[in-house]
């Protein structure tokens, strides 16, 4: 997909539905998300994204949630890769909220989002549960990686990957949003004391629900690193926090943060963002029992 496809596709959408465009809150890998407004002057935000599997699972997520949990969807085109959401507010990874702060943010709002029906994503097939993919990712990515720091993270996370896939229950799915950082968290309304939050750019994929906690809690990474003593006492309240908040065995969702952490960190290496793969890796370290 090239840069001139992907303004094609913009001035397309923005004739099409009528908008016009604004700032642009942010460039991925993938696409663009633009600040637009309806012509009676709605404010909306318009994404362009690659068409495909992944986009349609956002698209049918974020239709599915009708607006709870999930930004609403105003319009989705799924073969120009455009999706029309209702305009939020600043995400809560721009927020000044601490940690915990945060991570009650974050679980305020999945609370809501996995009321979104399971069956809205595709079944899961044999050897395919999330956490076999990740064993996986972990065993390819020990070719990469410097086998004498990485190895002993590399180890536990797959030996953790792989006591998560074998004591999966597919009963206790739910439609995870499957990348809930603090970036995918915009604001809803709410004082600025109990701020309420919407998600957008979900996976949509079926796992238990300690597995989205567990991408919540593998963040904060400086703040872990900023006083390392106390960061695994720091860490695991985290997750007692998220885990009395929901009900869910807090226990698995330390796994899946340390799991998700380490994987996080090959990933952010494979695409050349090696300081910040490193940091997650250190904390991976510090964290290890
Ligand atoms: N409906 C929305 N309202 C306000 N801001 C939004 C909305 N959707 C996305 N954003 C902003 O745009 C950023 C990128 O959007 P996102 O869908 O996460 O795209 P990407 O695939 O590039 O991560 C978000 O982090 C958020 O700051
Ligand atoms: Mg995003």
């Amino acid at each position: 997909m090239t840069r001139q496809d992907l303004e094609e596709r913009l001035a397309d959408l923005l004739e099409r539905w009528d908008l016009t465009p604004g700032e642009t809150y942010g460039e991925g890998f993938r696409g663009l998300v633009v600040a637009v407004k309806s012509a009676t002057g709605v404010p909306l935000v318009l994404k362009v994204d690659r068409p495909g599997s992944p986009f349609d699972a956002q698209v049918s997520t974020m239709c599915a949630a009708q607006g709870r949990g999930y930004a609403a969807v105003v319009a989705a085109d799924l073969d120009r890769g455009g999706l029309l959401l209702e305009r939020l507010g600043p995400s809560l990874a721009s927020s000044a909220l601490d940690p915990p702060a945060q991570v009650t943010a974050l679980t305020t709002t999945l609370l809501r989002a996995w009321e979104v029906p399971r069956e809205v994503g595709p079944p899961v097939l044999e050897g395919h549960d999330k956490a076999a993919q990740l064993a996986r990712m972990v065993d390819e990515g020990r070719t990469q990686a410097d086998g004498i720091r990485w190895g002993p993270a590399l180890d536990l996370a797959h030996a953790l990957a792989a006591h998560l896939s074998a004591t999966r229950d597919a009963a206790r799915d739910v439609l995870c949003h499957g990348d809930p950082h603090p970036g995918n968290a915009v604001r809803a309304g709410g004082s600025s004391g109990a701020a309420r939050y919407k998600l957008v750019d979900p996976d949509g994929f079926r796992c238990e629900p300690e597995y989205d906690l567990g991408v919540v809690l593998r963040d904060f990474t400086p703040a872990l690193l900023a006083d390392r003593p106390s960061a695994t006492s720091r860490h695991d309240g985290w997750c007692r926090l998220a885990a009395t908040m929901t009900g869910l065995d807090g226990e698995r969702v330390r796994m899946w943060a340390f799991v998700e952490r380490v994987t996080s960190a090959l990933a952010l290496r494979a695409v050349g963002e090696v300081a910040t793969a490193e940091a997650f890796l250190s904390a991976a370290m510090v964290l290890r029992p």
